[in-house]
């Protein structure tokens, strides 16, 4: 983890390996943020004009490093440009400038960030930012020829009513955002059901959450019919897993619910080989559930959360369900399994039945469904569905407050007809080719319990990013979702539903 600080903004003399400064694209010219005086005042005023000579225009997700030859205590500046040259900036230009330039910063062992950021929020961005820039997946590199992330961090803010508060918040976030890129990014081979369940647990009693784990025999026992057929062909067995979060003053209780598949090879419905690399990521919905419980646990907003994470592993084998299988769901509907890749929607059913239990007033469900989202939406933004409309733009909003893109999408009735079984109440996938995102959500508001409010989040694209880093985006597992489920609960816990 990071080694996180606040630090006076009289930066000239701050002794780092780097110091980070906005610059800003004016009518004419490259221009310098708010935040960089003192550096240019080192520079004689004539910073911009350095900049300007190395080509910088000051434009988003630009980032110029130069040496500062004695005129800073730090040896080398890194400009990161935040657009347009504007009174303050948002919270999303904020935390991918820091972002990018933490980035560009690994393998130093310290760095001081100076991004104009004078309110609670802009401060938690650019630590955030920063923190989440700074991730690096190193468990599987041998050598010395992998950088390290930067070892210490220093955000000059000091003086900024709340700053405090505001590191911690975004240190908060960032470690659990990190948490779930490790586990997105594990191989599958070192990340079975079993050991995403026992992390999970781990890491629930280090933040003092109360933690049930079911195994295959409690789940067979249980009549959870649909995490235990996706898992029957996999010789590591599934697992249900329930993280429960109370606040004695809390009006309200949400309940999450995760798609764990460790890998989804397609079962017996094989996936072809360039569809099934990646698959390693079709655990981010428990794994952003997870990050979430772990981070409420620490935020401690008024509310009771509880989050279940429907783990699985979906292979092919002599004891894989098999195309044309009927299975008796948690809750006592039957399921036509027609299409074995469509598994996420069977274990996600057993566990938002389960979830009912719990008597929410909110149910959340996050989860890597479809590739169709993927064709849909792009690879970044998620689409958001609901059983309520005002919900569905809640969460909506909630996730462009946390910083991640998402989109509403319907549930139009007309897609429920194309599930019908000949055999058994409903089919796992649709005779309609067209709509797959929304026919899996409305497969899923099937299952939803009687009077509930619930929402779906599918998070195919933006889970895993196959990309070039981007702003404070890696390569591999993002941490999709978790601040959006953060910033759902404090908004519930803040204003009710
Ligand atoms: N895990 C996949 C969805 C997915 C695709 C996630 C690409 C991330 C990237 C899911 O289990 C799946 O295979 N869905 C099928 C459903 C189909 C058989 C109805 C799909 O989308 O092709
Ligand atoms: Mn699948
Ligand atoms: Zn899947």
């Amino acid at each position: 983890m990071t080694n996180l600080r606040l630090g006076n903004p009289e930066i000239a003399s701050f002794d780092a390996d780097a110091v980070v400064i906005g610059v800003v694209s004016t009518d004419s010219d490259v221009g310098l943020a708010p935040g960089a005086e003192s550096v240019d005042r080192a520079f004689d005023g004539g910073l911009a004009a350095v900049l300007a000579g190395l080509g910088a225009t000051g434009e988003a997700g630009e980032v110029t490093k130069i040496p500062t030859f004695g005129k800073l205590a730090a040896p080398v500046l890194v400009a990161v440009g935040l657009g347009a040259s504007r009174e303050s900036f948002d919270g999303e230009t904020l935390r991918r400038a820091a972002g990018a330039a933490l980035r560009v910063l690994a393998g130093s062992g310290s760095a001081a960030v100076a991004l104009p950021a004078t309110t609670v929020e802009e401060v938690t961005a650019v630590t955030a930012g920063a923190l989440l820039g700074n991730y690096a997946y190193l468990n599987y590199r041998t050598g010395n020829g992998h950088k390290q992330p930067v070892a210490e961090v220093t955000v000059l803010s000091e003086g900024v009513e709340g700053a405090d508060a505001a590191l911690r918040r975004a240190e908060v976030l960032a470690e659990s955002v990190t948490l779930v890129r490790d586990l997105v990014n594990t191989p599958p081979s070192d990340l079975s059901p079993e050991i995403l369940a026992e992390t999970a647990e781990q890491v629930g009693a280090d933040a003092g959450l109360s933690i049930e784990v079911l195994d295959e025999k409690a789940l067979v026992e249980g009549g959870y019919g649909g995490i235990a057929g996706v898992g029957q062909g996999s010789v590591n067995p599934p697992r249900l897993v329930r993280l429960a979060y109370d606040h004695p003053e809390a009006s309200h209780t949400v309940a999450f619910v995760g798609k764990g598949i460790t890998f989804d090879s397609g079962g017996l419905s094989l996936k072809p080989a360039d569809s099934m690399d990646w698959m390693k990521s079709d655990m981010g919905g428990a794994a952003a559930v997870l990050g979430a419980m772990k981070a409420i646990a620490a935020l401690a907003p008024k509310a009771k959360v509880v989050g279940y994470l429907a783990i699985a592993e979906n292979m092919p084998s002599g004891t894989a369900q098999r195309p044309s299988d009927v299975i008796n769901m948690y809750g006592g509907k039957t399921v036509e399994v027609l299409n074995t890749d469509a598994e996420g929607r069977l274990v996600m059913a057993d566990a938002i039945v389960r979830a009912g239990e719990d008597d929410p007033d909110l149910i959340i469900d996050v989860a890597t469904l479809t590739g169709a989202q993927l064709v849909a939406l792009g690879t970044r933004t998620a689409g958001v569905m609901a059983n309520d409309d005002a919900v569905r733009d809640r969460v909506v909003a909630a996730a462009g407050r946390a910083g991640e893109a998402a989109w509403p999408m319907p549930l139009p009735e007309e897609l429920r007809k194309g599930l019908d079984s000949a055999v058994a109440d409903i089919a796992n996938i649709s005779g309609e080719r067209w709509g797959g995102m929304l026919t899996a959500g409305v497969f899923l508001k099937e299952f939803v319990p009687e009077g509930v409010r619930w929402a779906h989040l599918d998070i195919a694209g933006p889970a895993f990013h196959k990309g070039e880093p981007y702003g404070y985006t890696p390569k591999g597992g993002t941490g999709a979702a978790v601040r959006t489920l953060v910033q759902i609960v404090e908004d519930v816990a803040a204003d009710g539903l």
